[in-house]
């Protein structure tokens, strides 16, 4: 008899067992396990002996290349996030919080290309066919051809797609709503969103349409279902910014035809995202300059500068454990300069509060920002308001030393396009030839703090 080939799989984490049981094994999650079983063994036709194997013909490196002609949207924040467009064929998954605005970006994608007379096809498996045209409306788009459809099915869609000319972008809005028959699941489960990411990334590199995915976002900011999906496709874009401001950064974590860490950089407004092409001067826009406790960080985000403010609160603490909150950077990083402040400079924050904030919504991933932490936090501790004209970066090692950081000049270039006099930053950070800004250069964290003790300038 033939084996059963119906798995339980859990839902979290991916994993496949042979029998259901009420607690993961593997990640721990309660519940989490779902029957799957593939419905059609016929499709997957098993070969029968190696001798079956077709011969297949082995390359060179040094061959010819297709050179590849990118298609571009002309929305260039999320063009140069693709890596320089959309390479045909290929399938970009984009994710994010539930509102973030990814229909509305895909619906502007779309629209756009489409008024290239490009033929483009919009599916939406959690919006009629209504509400899309209501959206296009408000964003002044009904004029684009987008071939719209509100559709689960990915047989249906699949055959629709093959009807006419191949389209030059599909986008399938979102991959959890989908389901194919091939898949005994509910949609949304792994096996589902597994099954119908493969037939649609199959028939993307079949006939060279380029693909977007949309996929929702768990809690814990992972796209939900597998994350396979994640390895499957070529590209993993995510959609972020949080619902109480209105800048929004698309971010490439994968790309298989670009640089990851390249950010587009766009702001929600009544009629749709606007891209901002010029990010620093948005996030230092709200600044303000008398305040103590605010440092201006000189910030990569991929291959662009980008400065903005961090801001620190430090404040007596009444707790026995003070209280360490921070927004848009990374939690042990502020413990580390907090320790290193500490034991090795003898600014004492452990019996404060310390509250540490990136303006603007934006999250910052790099150690560089050390430096600029750490000024806050002692400008907000001793209440000296840091020089206006300056910039911070560098990171702190846990001696206390200053290390040199990557692209110093591209931040230094940036800190002076937008007038700032002064980099305060570590001391081999070069400065170029015939640059406005002056370098102030550290060594140590100590060198920092004297700077601040003493107002700001040179000792
Ligand atoms: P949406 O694209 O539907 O988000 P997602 O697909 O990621 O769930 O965006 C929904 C939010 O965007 C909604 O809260 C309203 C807001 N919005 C605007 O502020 N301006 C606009 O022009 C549009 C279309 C939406
Ligand atoms: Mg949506």
């Amino acid at each position: 008899m033939a084996k059963s080939r119906t798995a339980f799989v859990c839902q979290a984490c991916g994993t496949s067992a042979s029998k259901w049981s009420g607690k993961c094994e593997s990640c721990g999650e309660w519940n989490s396990i779902v029957e799957e079983k593939p419905l059609a063994p016929g499709l997957v036709t098993p070969r029968k002996g190696p001798q079956s194997g077709r011969l297949i013909a082995l390359e060179r490196l040094d061959g010819p290349t297709d050179d590849v002609v990118r298609l571009t949207s002309g929305l260039g924040e999320i063009d140069r996030v693709a890596g320089g467009g959309f390479v045909p064929g290929s399938t970009l998954l984009v994710g994010g919080d539930p509102g973030i605005g990814k229909s509305t970006l895909l619906i502007q994608v779309a629209a756009a290309l489409a008024r290239q007379e490009h033929r483009v096809v919009y599916v939406s498996g959690e919006e009629a066919v209504a509400q899309i045209r209501l959206r296009a409306q408000r964003l002044g788009l009904t004029d684009a051809p987008v071939e719209l459809a509100a559709e689960t099915s990915i047989e249906d869609i699949l055959a629709t797609l093959a009807q006419g000319a191949p389209a030059r972008l599909a986008v399938i809005d979102s991959i959890q709503t989908m389901w194919t028959q091939t898949m005994e699941a509910a949609p949304g489960t792994v096996g589902q969103v597994r099954a119908s990411s493969q037939a649609l990334i199959r028939y993307a590199k079949t006939t060279g349409t380029t693909m977007i995915l949309v996929g929702h976002v768990t809690k814990d900011g992972q796209i939900a279902g597998p994350r396979v999906v994640e390895h499957m496709v070529d590209a993993v874009l995510y959609f972020e910014g949080d619902n109480g401001h209105r800048f929004r950064i698309l971010r490439a974590v994968k790309n298989r035809f670009g640089a990851t860490d390249e950010i587009g950089v766009f702001e929600m407004t009544g009629a749709g995202l606007r891209e901002v092409p010029n990010p620093s001067e948005l996030f230092l826009g709200e600044r303000d300059r008398s305040a103590p406790g605010t440092a201006v960080f000189a910030g990569m985000e991929g291959t662009r500068p980008v400065l903005v403010e961090i801001q620190a609160l430090v404040a007596p603490s009444t707790l026995g454990t003070p209280r360490r909150a921070v927004v848009g950077w990374d939690q042990a990083r502020l413990s580390m300069v907090l320790a290193v402040l500490e034991a090795r400079c003898g600014v004492r924050l452990s019996s404060h509060d310390v509250y540490l904030n990136v303006a603007g919504g934006l999250r910052i991933q790099e150690p560089a920002a050390d430096i600029a932490a750490a000024a806050a936090l002692v400008s907000a501790l001793s209440g000296q308001v840091l020089p206006t004209g300056a910039v911070y970066f560098g990171e702190i090692g846990l001696s206390g030393a200053v290390r040199p950081v990557a692209q110093a000049a591209a931040r230094l270039k940036e800190a002076e396009r937008l007038g700032f006099a002064e980099a305060v930053a570590p001391a081999d950070s070069g400065g170029e030839k015939g640059s406005t800004v002056k370098l102030g250069a550290l060594t140590h964290l100590t060198d920092l703090v004297a700077r601040i003790a003493s107002g700001g300038h040179d000792e």
